[in-house]
């Protein structure tokens, strides 16, 4: 399944950049996730929320 449609990201191969990253920031910027038209940010942060693949040692302070 698509991810982002603009740079033909899969699912498959945000999970395999979680694997290889330690926030989602570095993941997304490391896909180009959102470079484009960006409608596809918030689920990709969605989907690895879900799937708790972005590590929990960000530098982003959430509140
Ligand atoms: S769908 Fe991801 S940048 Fe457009």
């Amino acid at each position: 399944m698509y991810i982002c449609i603009c740079n033909g990201i899969t699912e498959e191969m945000l999970e395999t950049a979680a694997k290889q990253s330690h926030s989602e920031r570095e993941i997304l910027n490391r896909l180009g996730v959102g470079n484009s038209c960006g409608i596809c940010v918030i689920d990709a942060i969605e989907k690895l929320n879900q799937k708790n693949l972005a590590k929990q040692n960000n530098n982003e302070k959430k509140s």
